[in-house]
């Protein structure tokens, strides 16, 4: 039996990450959104692909969550994207209000999934299912770490005329301005980048590494970023069913690691059938440990704004 992965929302993230997971044809995607027609037009189509990228996957759209029952994994991609002007941030209460009946839902008819929280802000959604779920800190987590690095190793790799495989790029904290890229342990071919850029050319690609978001939504204008939200996470469900044990940054909830209690935030995880299976505890200096702590307290303060208790 093929796994089983429901994907809320058939928007341009939840679109793309289906068609994904479908053309690599190891797990079956129930597709639901709140429009009629969109998530059956989408999947007709994608099933449609199927003789031709040679996948047997099956895929089925739906506005009701019966189908959705005994998923393996959930992603939550619904809500509203930002758009220019906006952070991540400005999202906060529509977006609660869309993913606390979705999580509802999910919970009904998969009590046993692992929830992978797509809607920003990402670290607040994800503190958000993780309350209404009450499940395990292991089954609800965040994707947003992986968008984060790969932005930054994509422009390490331009700037170093070197291949995206030779960078290891890590970056940590809340998806949003105060995530925290870390040079120190960022490396190309196992050097440190702080060995091969001056100061100054890794502050600038810091920089946009922060904004790198926000440079696709002055771009586009009617959205946010899609292709690499949804390959980032269709690395997490590969990870997750293939018992992978990969490292990865996930946005997860810390329970007094790297001294912070009580908030969503971005670490590197083990990632493996069971979810997060181990939390990283990388050795920060005291400047790296202070900015993602300060990180740390801008997704509490923005847990605070949904009330959660
Ligand atoms: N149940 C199911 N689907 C819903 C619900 C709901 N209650 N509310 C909204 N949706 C659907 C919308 O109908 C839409 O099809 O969620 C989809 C969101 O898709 P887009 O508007 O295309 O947004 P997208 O770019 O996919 O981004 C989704 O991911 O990266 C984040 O910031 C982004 O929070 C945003 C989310």
């Amino acid at each position: 039996m093929r796994n089983k992965v429901t994907v809320i929302g058939a928007g341009m993230v939840g679109g793309t990450l289906a068609q994904r997971i479908v053309e690599k044809g190891y797990a079956d995607v129930v597709l639901v959104d709140i429009i009629e027609g969109l998530p059956q037009s989408k999947s007709l189509d994608m099933l449609q692909c199927g003789p031709i990228v040679d996948s047997d996957a099956r895929i089925i759209g739906t506005n009701t969550y019966e189908e959705t029952a005994n998923s393996d994994i959930v992603v939550i991609t619904s809500g509203v994207p930002r758009k220019p002007g906006m952070s991540r941030d400005d999202l906060v209460l529509t977006n609660m209000n869309i993913v606390k009946p979705v999580t509802e839902q999910v919970v009904k008819y998969s009590p046993n999934c692992i929830i992978i929280m797509v809607t920003n802000p990402l670290d607040a959604m994800t503190q958000l299912a993780l309350k209404v779920s009450q499940f395990p800190r292991n089954r609800v987590f965040g994707q947003s770490g992986i968008l984060d690095s790969a932005r930054f190793g994509t422009f390490l790799a331009q700037e170093l005329n070197v291949s995206v495989k030779d960078v290891y790029a890590c970056v940590l904290g809340g998806h949003g301005d105060t995530m925290v890229p870390i040079p120190r342990l960022t490396t190309v071919g196992g050097i440190p980048i702080t060995e091969l850029l001056s100061k100054e050319t890794i502050d600038r690609i810091v920089d946009r590494t922060i904004k790198g978001g926000g440079e696709i939504v002055t771009l586009l204008k009617t959205g946010s970023a899609y292709y690499a939200p949804a390959a980032a996470t269709e690395q997490m469900v590969e990870a997750i069913l293939f018992d992978k044990k990969e490292i990865l940054p996930c946005a997860t909830y810390l329970d007094g690691e790297y001294g912070i209690k009580g908030t969503v935030v971005g670490v590197p995880v083990k990632l493996g059938r069971n979810g997060i299976e181990q939390i990283i505890e990388l050795k920060l200096t005291p400047e790296e440990g202070a900015a993602l702590k300060k990180s740390a307290e801008a997704v509490m303060e923005l847990v605070k704004i949904m009330k959660l208790e």
